[in-house]
């Protein structure tokens, strides 16, 4: 009803004449929440601002098991607090924001890439947003809106990122670097179709790393990268944080149910440079970005003199 403008009932009367921050948090069958109508009704109400805990995945009152499940109170409430006390205060920050994958071609058909969706990235991009930062999301392809109110530069390749980051990087005061960017890509990009009959050796060439390359032309910016893993999570990160000169690194195990690639919950460790390790549970990307802040939040406020 609110995502079509229907106002037959009190509730849906007075969702359309508020003008304060609305939180919903949906709970439905897992099929009822996949119906294209149902995700389309969800988009329209992201792009008029409305944010959503949940739905969870796990059992469900059908006796299914999908996504469909209620948040939890303690994220509901977590939510609510968010939007009640720090609507601004990333004010003032210039966010950069990468997300998804990239895609590295091998002719004018096909690619190599991953699979990343690109909803940790835009989840945070859409927080920072909210928490009143300017936001520059640079994202590879994928098939989600980019929230209001962000600047969005679209890219296809690792290249294409690279110089996307480096052009924005000096006016930028954190970088999230959230993407899955290709390790590698084809050596060669033949100008026409590989045909089958002709079989094909695949020569592969590293592509740059976008992180390393920002720590050797960085200022003073908050450095975040991401680490997918999949087993020994906190030491792998550890060696990131390390390797890439990151101020602070968000670990997951993407071998583990509600973590990773393609779905709307992860399981994260963050990892500062001083050593400390946070351990989350299994949250929603969003309640994900919200904690990336909150925590980035009171590094920097060390930082300060
Ligand atoms: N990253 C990057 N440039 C690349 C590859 C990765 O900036 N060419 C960034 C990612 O955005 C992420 C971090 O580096 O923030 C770690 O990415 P990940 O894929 O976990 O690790 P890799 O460095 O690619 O190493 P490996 O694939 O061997 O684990």
């Amino acid at each position: 009803k609110m995502a079509n403008g229907i106002c037959d009932d009190l509730l849906s009367t007075i969702l359309i004449g508020i003008r304060c921050p609305v939180i919903m948090a949906p709970a439905m069958d897992y099929e009822m929440y996949e119906s294209p109508v149902v995700q389309r009704n969800i988009s329209i109400l992201k792009d008029f601002k409305v944010v959503f805990s949940g739905p969870a995945a796990g059992s469900l009152a059908s006796g299914a098991s999908g996504q469909g499940r209620m948040s939890e109170p303690e994220e509901i409430l977590s939510f609510i607090r968010a939007s009640l006390e720090k609507s601004d205060d990333l004010k003032g920050q210039v966010i950069l924001v990468t997300a998804g994958p990239t895609r590295e071609a091998l002719d004018p058909v096909r690619y190599i890439s991953n699979s990343s969706s690109g909803k940790m990235g835009y989840a945070i991009a859409d927080s920072a947003r909210r928490r009143g930062a300017r936001v520059i999301l640079i994202s590879g392809p994928t098939s989600l809106t980019p929230p209001a109110g962000v600047e969005c530069v679209s890219v296809i390749t690792a290249e294409e990122m690279l110089n996307a980051v480096m052009n924005n990087l000096s006016e930028s005061t954190i970088v999230v670097m959230a993407a899955a960017v290709s390790d590698f890509r084809p050596s060669d990009v033949q100008e026409t179709k590989i045909k089958k009959s002709e079989g094909i050796t695949l020569k592969l060439i590293k592509t740059q790393d976008i992180l390393e390359e920002i720590s050797q032309k960085k200022g003073n910016q908050f450095i975040i990268g991401f680490a997918a893993e999949t087993g020994d999570l906190v030491n792998k990160a550890k060696d990131k944080l390390n390797s890439k000169h990151l101020d602070m690194i968000v670990g997951n195990d993407v071998s583990l149910p509600g973590a990773g690639f393609d779905c709307d919950t992860n399981i994260v460790t963050i990892i500062d440079k001083c050593g400390e390790i946070i351990e989350y549970p299994v949250m929603s990307k969003n309640m994900v970005a919200e904690k990336i802040f909150d925590y980035t939040l009171e590094k920097l406020k060390k930082r300060l003199p």
